[in-house]
């Protein structure tokens, strides 16, 4: 396909689509016409998921592949599915995400958050690379958030050993600005491809998020609730960067309510995110490295 007019009839991948953020936005580009494949971790929440989304698009296929976004081995067969069933690949989401209010190692020995929240796409999108370059214009949006703001890389302490504190808002910080780094220089490598990287803040929005983390979070979250946007509300920018031909231009970007936006200094260091980049290749080809 040549020019973006939108993303009717072209094939999106989308993670994290069975709640909050990524299911709204699933059945927004349902309607809008888009071929979707969500990923799941459970077959029974993506079956649940893919009927919503069906009946949003107006009896819209979906095809569900299901992966652990936790595991670098499940990544890696996801990736391989993804090839196998699409020649085109027009759009990739990273949008699944989590905060794990105690540090849990992964079975590749990675701490959880970073895996699942930088690690995972980092490893997806550079597997998925030569296709969505083969389909160009293509394009690469990862769900971050304004809670980057204060974070730093702890380049020293990369597997939170230290510096995992405040029920794990402080590192769930650091993989939000792993994700703007991540597509700078994602951005930057794609130059000149017709492959572009743009990431989002969605807002504070009503979902599932922090509900994994026991009864207090529970609570926390319900008082918090009456202060938080709608899923549809939340997930207009990623619908947005999908689907709109007038970023068909932008790349590197941080986008807030449809409008690109300045991310904090560290988001900013090109230093950062070179080495940021270098350090999730190591970290994406070690399996069973212990704690
Ligand atoms: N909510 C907010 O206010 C807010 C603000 C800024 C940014 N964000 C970001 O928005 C994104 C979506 O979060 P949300 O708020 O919509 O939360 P959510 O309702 O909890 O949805 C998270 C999604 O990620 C999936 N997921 C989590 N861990 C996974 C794993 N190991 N493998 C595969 N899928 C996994 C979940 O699948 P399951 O159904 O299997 O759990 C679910 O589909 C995240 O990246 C989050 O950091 C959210």
């Amino acid at each position: 396909m040549a020019d973006w007019t939108g993303v009717a009839g072209r094939r999106v991948v989308i993670t994290g689509a069975t709640n909050g953020i990524g299911l709204a936005g699933a059945k927004a580009l349902a309607a809008r016409g888009a071929q979707l494949t969500i990923v799941a971790r459970s077959q029974a929440r993506a079956a649940g998921a893919a009927a919503q989304i069906t009946a949003a698009g107006a009896g819209a296929r979906v095809d569900t592949l299901i992966a652990d976004l936790a595991s670098q081995a499940s990544i890696r067969r996801l990736a391989a599915e993804i090839q196998d069933r699409y020649p085109r690949l027009d759009v990739l989401v990273n949008n699944a995400g989590a905060i794990n209010s105690s540090r849990q190692l992964t079975e590749d020995g990675i701490e959880m958050t970073w895996a699942v929240n930088h690690l995972a796409p980092f490893l997806l999108t550079t597997l998925l690379l030569e296709r969505l370059r083969q389909s160009a214009p293509a394009r690469v949006i990862t769900t971050a958030s304004d809670a980057h703001k204060g974070a730093h890389i702890p380049f020293d302490d990369l597997n939170a050993e230290r510096s995992y504190r405040n029920f794990g808002f402080a590192r769930y910080g650091e993989t939000k600005l792993a994700n703007i780094l991540f597509t700078a220089e994602l951005a930057r490598r794609l130059a000149g491809t017709g492959v572009t990287a743009n990431c989002f803040h969605p807002g504070f929005v009503a979902t599932g998020f922090n509900r994994n983390n026991g009864p207090l979070m529970n609570v926390a979250m319900t008082i918090a609730r009456p202060f938080a946007r709608s899923v549809e509300k939340g997930a207009e920018t990623l619908v947005w960067l999908v689907d709109s031909p007038q970023v068909a231009s932008e790349s590197g970007g941080y986008f807030v309510d449809k409008k690109r936006a300045t991310p904090t200094d560290t988001a900013q260091d090109v230093e950062a995110a070179r080495r940021l980049w270098e350090i999730s290749e190591k970290q994406t080809q070690a399996v069973g490295v212990p704690s």
